[in-house]
């Protein structure tokens, strides 16, 4: 019999470490990882290079249209029309033109379609705001992760240095609580908890401790086996 490969939703707020642990538990489990909030940073990132209003809709669905957005390396490297823009799309400004620009609902509407796409076949960790609501509302396993807002605040401040960029911790917690309170109550897809999603904190657990928990959880679920 060949072994069913699930689709696991990670949802949660921005620094609250799902990108590290859905790495994690992607690798253990074989499977690919994909970052969607780094496809709403790539069209972003086009937007404001092409001039297009962040809140255009329209403009923005049919600018995503004739855009090639692919993820690789277990969504280390994203490239948007062939041209590598991993840490371009990592900066200040991109995270918040993503937040604009993942609140319009065209915009959302051809992202689902692409990350269903994605995901179709399974043997995917899928991390974003509404993966267990909208994009896979089936998924096998969903989690929610979250953590202080402090403690995402350092975090993002500690990948910024990381990536060279100097950065105010108390502005980078202030653009935190900004893009949480955009991303939670935007008209399309806010950010919220699927009902049956398995509540993960972060706050004082290491990045591996959130793997094992994760990874315990999925096989209690659909006794997978890990490497
Ligand atoms: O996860 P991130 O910080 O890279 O996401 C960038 C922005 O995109 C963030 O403001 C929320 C938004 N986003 C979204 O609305 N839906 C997703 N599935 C993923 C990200």
């Amino acid at each position: 019999m060949t072994e069913r490969r699930l689709v696991i939703a990670l949802d949660g707020p921005s620094g609250a470490g799902k990108s590290t642990a859905g790495r994690g538990l992607a690798e253990r489990l074989g499977y690919t990882f994909i970052d969607t909030g780094a496809m709403y940073r790539a069209l972003a990132l086009k937007a404001l290079r092409a001039g297009v209003a962040t809140g255009d809709g329209e403009a923005l669905a049919s600018l995503l249209s004739r855009t090639a957005i692919a993820l690789a390396d277990a969504g280390r490297t994203v490239s948007l029309d062939g041209e590598d823009v991993s840490a371009a799309i990592r900066t200040r400004e991109v995270s918040d033109a993503a937040s604009r620009v993942a609140a319009n609902g065209a915009v959302r509407r051809a992202m689902v379609e692409r990350q269903q796409e994605m995901g179709r076949a399974g043997g995917v960790v899928m991390d974003g705001r509404d993966i267990g609501t909208a994009v896979f509302p089936g998924a096998d396993v969903k989690f929610f992760v979250r953590a202080d807002p402090a403690r995402r605040a350092q975090r993002r401040h500690r990948e910024l240095q990381a990536a060279g960029q100097a950065a105010d911790l108390g502005a980078i917690e202030q653009d935190v609580r900004e893009r949480d309170q955009r991303d939670t109550t935007r008209a399309e897809s806010p950010l919220v908890r699927a009902a049956d999603a398995v509540d993960v904190d972060t706050t004082d657990l290491r990045p591996d401790e959130v793997v094992e928990r994760m990874l315990a959880i999925v096989r209690e679920r659909s006794a997978v086996p890990a490497r």
